[in-house]
């Protein structure tokens, strides 16, 4: 082994010990919480990424993180963003704001599903032994009727596009893709009192204007009493995002493989249909002349022709064509190019780009395991490797930040974020 070698090893195995540290102290009894402060409770796709990162150090817990994320899932099979399993007045909008009738209390929203995906890796991390089996097992059931869920509610004319409801249903709360739709949303006269910026510079936050409408969809949604089918009809957001399509639909791929070991045969049936619908869907966001995956809108039914790092998830989703993942793979090179690290949520010469402003512009370090591990699927090797030493780069220079300025690779947003300890164990140091 050359001295480099070692030395690279050596700092990998710290940065190792660091990630678990974090994800050990960020444990609050069988759930991770995304941050200490900021974010008190367990959020649904940041807990799918947690457990995988804790798979690779204590198996057990990482099927603990899934079960206790779906102790909030609601009767007809919904899987809240947020459960907020302690009391905690460190986070607004809390349980009150929201209003929802479960125990433990929720939020009435859900997240980009990655449970399937999570079950998939632990199984394998686990080298597929009887325990493990015996926890998938129990788990599959509860991920079946999430995307049931999704497929009823939130695709209930079976186009095969699900539709968010909210901007955080999407996980990239401020991207700009969002600001038409958001023009069209009416603002709340209620006055709250926000908590993330005192905890967090303002200018790396989601600005007021966006949070008055946030929390207008929230009380809306509240008063029609969480019912899906009124909300689909009444609501003024309703966005057909590429970014939750695609993680969608790799989420029931691996849901489909969990299928053929442990559901029914008629299970897988309406599995595989389903992803053949899906695909269909996902098709009718691409856009031939400007090589770009858009989300649409599916209340004005226009195209939001606004591409974001959402627009490159179809390799993470996965992609039956290999001419458009090298399209995808050119235009992020592109993107990557004017940065000092990769990859930016926003294209760096976008009149959106805002370098610090959470899915404005900056790095995320688990975009960029979904971009990475996408990109790898399909044979662009090289750039898969750029994101990976990007991610490692930028852990080892400023720490385990909630997100990145891809200029100047300063720390932004939370710090000893667990699930950038989770993209580093389950992909960047591995
Ligand atoms: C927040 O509060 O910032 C979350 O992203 C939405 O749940």
């Amino acid at each position: 082994m050359r001295v480099d070698e070692a030395t690279e090893d050596a700092d990998l195995a710290a940065l190792r010990g660091r990630a678990i540290q974090i994800l050990r102290t960020n444990n609050r009894g069988g759930y991770t919480v995304p941050t200490d402060n900021l974010y008190p409770f367990q959020w649904n796709w940041d807990s799918a990424f947690c457990a995988m990162g804790v798979a690779t150090f204590d198996v057990q817990r990482a099927w603990d993180e899934l079960d206790s994320l779906y102790t909030g899932q609601w009767t007809n099979g919904f899987l809240p963003h947020i459960v907020f399993h302690q009391v905690v007045d460190s986070y607004y909008p809390g349980p009150d704001v929201w209003g929802a009738d479960h125990v433990p209390r929720t939020s009435g929203i859900s997240q980009p599903p990655i449970t399937a995906t999570a079950a998939r890796f632990i199984l394998a991390r686990a080298g597929d032994d009887r325990a493990s089996r015996a926890r998938a097992a129990a788990l599959y059931p509860k991920i079946l009727a999430l995307h049931d869920w999704w497929d009823r509610a939130r695709d209930p004319e079976a186009s095969g596009l699900v539709g968010v409801l909210h901007p955080w249903e999407s996980g990239a709360d401020n991207s700009p893709v969002w600001d038409r739709p958001l023009e069209a949303t009416p603002a709340t006269t209620t006055v709250f009192h926000r908590r993330d910026v005192a905890l967090v510079d303002a200018a790396m936050r989601p600005r007021q204007w966006e949070y008055e409408r946030y929390i207008y969809l929230v009380e809306l949604y509240r008063g029609l009493g969480w019912d899906d089918a009124r909300m689909w009809a009444q609501t003024p957001f309703k966005v057909a995002d590429v970014g939750l399509n695609a993680i969608l639909q790799r989420d029931e791929r691996d849901l489909l493989a969990l299928a053929e070991r442990f559901g029914t045969p008629a299970e897988q049936q309406r599995l595989s249909e389903r992803a053949a619908r899906r695909r269909k869907g996902l098709e009718r966001l691409w856009d031939e002349e400007a090589g770009a995956y858009y989300s649409l809108d599916l209340v004005s039914g226009q195209s939001l022709k606004i591409a974001s790092h959402a627009s490159f998830l179809p390799l993470w989703g996965g992609l039956d064509d290999p001419g458009r993942a090298q399209r995808l793979a050119d235009e992020l090179q592109r993107w990557v190019d004017l940065c000092a690290f990769g990859a930016p949520t926003m294209a760096p010469d976008s009149p959106e780009f805002d370098q610090r402003r959470y899915w404005r512009g900056p790095v995320w370090a688990i975009v960029n395991w979904m971009l990475g591990d996408g990109l790898a699927r399909h044979g662009c090797g090289e750039l898969a490797r750029r994101l990976r030493a990007d991610t490692r780069r930028l852990i080892q220079r400023n720490g385990f930040c909630e997100y990145y300025d891809p200029l100047s690779g300063e720390g932004l947003g939370g710090d000893t974020f667990s699930w950038t300890a989770a993209a580093g164990l389950a992909w960047a140091f591995d």
